[in-house]
């Protein structure tokens, strides 16, 4: 298997305090990787360290084997724009702006295709998580789950190599999560890789390989496996994560 991203020996202090101390961790191309750790465990700094959102103190980070640690802010938008994207809890999507436009945005932005190309897509997108109706909508008149998948489709416009999300499903309720995390799943599915941080065992469960943050370092780490949609397995892989996490004092 490829490695698609690496972390060396990777710091980051705030003003003198350490929140990730020595960090060592490869990714591989189609993995699923959740990060998981208590709250101030420094899942979210790991997560902008190794996505080029923020940099960290020391160490390297690899992304398709070039060291993008010390990119100046020019270029690392640029890697950010073509080859990641990214979800977060709360979408950061433009008010004013349709769905669509909001989706439509960031591959006009990196111009490898023309718009022609760029609607088309979205239009492709949109159908398959299933907002399509709403193309047209406000992103104010649409619900919290329609938002987070025009979020998802904009994170993927312009194909990334890897989707990073902060606790992606954070503020949706059950059943949205599940509906959110089968689109994630079935993108992962398709070769993308996909790392998000989740305090949410059974949005962990989906993951191919957990990693549990604690004192500043990965503490441990759970592989489980390609994820199938099988209730049983589900069953199995989420009573697997449920022992481990106890066992890490989660
Ligand atoms: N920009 C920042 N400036 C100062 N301290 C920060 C900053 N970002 C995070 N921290 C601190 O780093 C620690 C880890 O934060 P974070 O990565 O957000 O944790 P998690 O996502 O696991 O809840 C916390 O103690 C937090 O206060
Ligand atoms: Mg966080």
């Amino acid at each position: 298997m490829k490695t698609i991203l690496e972390a060396k020996n990777l710091c980051k202090s705030f003003e003198g305090t350490v929140v990730l101390n020595d960090i060592n961790f490869r990714v591989d191309e189609g993995e699923f990787i959740a990060i998981m750790g208590r709250s101030g465990s420094g899942k979210s700094t790991l997560l902008y360290s190794i996505s080029g959102m923020d940099r960290p103190t020391s160490g390297n980070v690899l992304f398709c084997g070039k060291d993008i640690s010390k990119l100046d802010d020019g270029k690392m938008s640029e890697v950010r724009l073509k080859h990641m994207g990214f979800i977060f809890q709360h979408s950061h999507l433009l008010k004013n702006l349709s769905i669509r436009d909001n989706i439509v945005l960031p591959g006009f932005k990196a111009g490898a295709l023309s718009r022609e190309e760029v609607n088309k897509y979205a239009n492709s997108l949109m159908l398959k998580t299933g907002i399509d109706s709403v193309a047209g909508h406000d992103v104010k008149k649409v619900s919290g789950g329609q938002l987070q998948r025009a979020a998802i489709c904009r994170a993927l416009i312009n194909k990334p190599d890897v989707l990073f999300g902060d606790e992606p499903t954070g503020a949706l309720n059950s059943s949205t999560t599940r509906e959110v995390m089968d689109i994630i799943n079935s993108i992962n599915g398709e070769g993308t890789t996909v790392i998000i941080v989740t305090h949410d065992a059974k949005v962990a469960a989906r993951a191919s390989r957990v990693i549990y943050l604690m004192d500043g370092n990965i503490h441990d780490e759970l592989t489980l496996g390609k994820y199938e949609g099988d209730e049983k397995v589900k069953l199995s892989r989420e009573k697997r994560l449920a022992e481990w996490l106890e066992k890490q004092g989660f």
